[in-house]
């Protein structure tokens, strides 16, 4: 089937860069965009279902490509706790942080995982999200790190949203292995197989950190990705320098994520390995961070610069990408069209679909949203609240409230 969209602006990221078209239209047949151009050459399109956009503002649907929005329990009580001086890495070492989140995860049945998930994905859809990333990591077993899986797969059938579910058994040390990290690698090498043969992983992430998996640890399990032949990318150098980036470099690694500890040879490392850049400004507001990572280097040596949410119970409980982009100016400075483009053509590359997403050029998906806003800039200048838009994901409007 082809429609016309009309009657609207574009910010298209086309040609890997910001860029955009006033007064534009946009063809699509079937799920793809067939044509985007000035509005005045639009090609005929006989019988075509038309949509008039009413003078709005098109981006590609955004992209969320760091996300662990599938947990149990919540960790509001260690917020009040760090609002009391105590630091996140003392609440780990009390057994809170991620081991708490593991336990809730555990004794969860998987549907309670998926209603909570659903909501969360939901609100995300709202605002904009027509891509999201699932990480797993707070099972740390096989069993429990299937089922985050699987309510992962189960959010991308059912809800008007791609979803990318990525394997993240090295998040932390589970208790039975307390004093055994080696070992417990181990069995992430094993869990890996089992579950990419059941069609739940797309890629696989470790936590890169001295709370976590040191830099021989992690490059264990990126060998097992590697055997198996999936992507990997990498929670790296968030609370100190590990280069841990550098070694996701070597690894081709789809991207390094946080990077506050970030020092110019792994910049370097990544430019030359094209790993994109995820910033998470939702963790480094939330724990307070001061230590800013360095986006000047990463915009001098070329590296793509890719903005999430980190959606996760912990670190970084946030539910609007926009209220990220927000935050990546306010803190980190990059430019509104930085931002924009780190939300939808950096994500895209950053979880390895930046053949089919992120951008609105013909060939592509036809995910976009129509935010009626007078310039994209307002995207990253409101500070949330709720900003008049359609959302369309695979050519058809996503009428969000009612999707089950
Ligand atoms: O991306 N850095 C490690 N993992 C998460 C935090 C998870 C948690 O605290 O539950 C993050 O910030
Ligand atoms: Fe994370």
């Amino acid at each position: 089937m082809r429609q016309v969209w009309r009657n609207c602006h574009a910010a298209t990221m086309a040609g890997g860069r910001y860029s955009a078209i006033e007064r534009a239209a946009i063809l699509t047949r079937d799920e793809l965009i067939e044509w985007i151009g000035p509005e005045d050459a639009l090609p005929h399109a006989d019988g075509a279902a038309v949509h008039d956009l009413g003078g709005a503002w098109v981006t590609p649907g955004l992209i969320d490509c760091h996300t662990h929005l599938v947990f149990g329990g919540d960790r509001s009580r260690e917020f009040e706790q760090r609002l009391q001086g105590v630091d996140y890495a003392s609440i780990a070492a009390q057994g809170g942080g991620i081991a708490s989140t593991v336990r809730a995860t555990r004794a969860a049945r998987e549907d309670e995982l998926y209603d909570g998930a659903r909501r969360r994905a939901l609100q995300l859809l709202r605002d904009g999200v027509t891509t999201l990333e699932v990480k797993s990591g707070y099972g740390l077993d096989l069993a429990s790190e299937r089922k985050m899986l699987r309510v992962a797969r189960r959010l991308g059938q059912a809800l008007p949203l791609t979803v990318r579910a990525t394997f993240l058994g090295a998040h932390a040390l589970p208790p039975e292995y307390e004093g055994r990290a080696d070992d417990y690698v181990g069995e992430v090498c094993r869990m890996l197989p089992v579950l990419a043969a059941e069609g739940l992983v797309d890629a696989v992430d470790a936590f890169c950190e001295h709370l976590a998996f040191s830099p021989a640890q992690v490059e264990r399990v990126f060998l097992a990705a590697r055997q198996y032949g999936l992507p990997v990318k990498l929670h790296a150098e968030q609370l100190s320098s590990q280069h841990g980036a550098t070694l996701a470099a070597r690894y081709g690694a789809l991207s390094a994520d946080h990077l506050e500890y970030l020092t110019e040879s792994d910049v370097l490392a990544m430019a030359r390995a094209g790993t994109v850049a995820v910033l998470l400004p939702g963790a480094f507001y939330a724990l307070r961070e001061t230590q800013l990572p360095p986006v000047g280097l990463l915009r001098q040596h070329g590296v793509p610069i890719a903005i999430s949410s980190d959606l996760n119970p912990g670190t970084s409980p946030a539910l609007s990408l926009r209220l990220m982009l927000s935050m990546a100016c306010t803190l980190f400075r990059l430019t509104p069209e930085e931002a924009l483009a780190g939300a939808t053509l950096h994500a895209a590359r950053a979880l390895g679909l930046q053949a089919s997403h992120g951008s609105l050029e013909a060939g592509k998906v036809a995910d976009f949203v129509a935010w009626e806003v007078g310039h994209p800039a307002e995207l990253a200048y409101w500070i949330g609240g709720d900003l008049p838009r359609r959302v369309v994901r695979h050519a058809a409007l996503a009428h969000v409230t009612a999707a089950r």
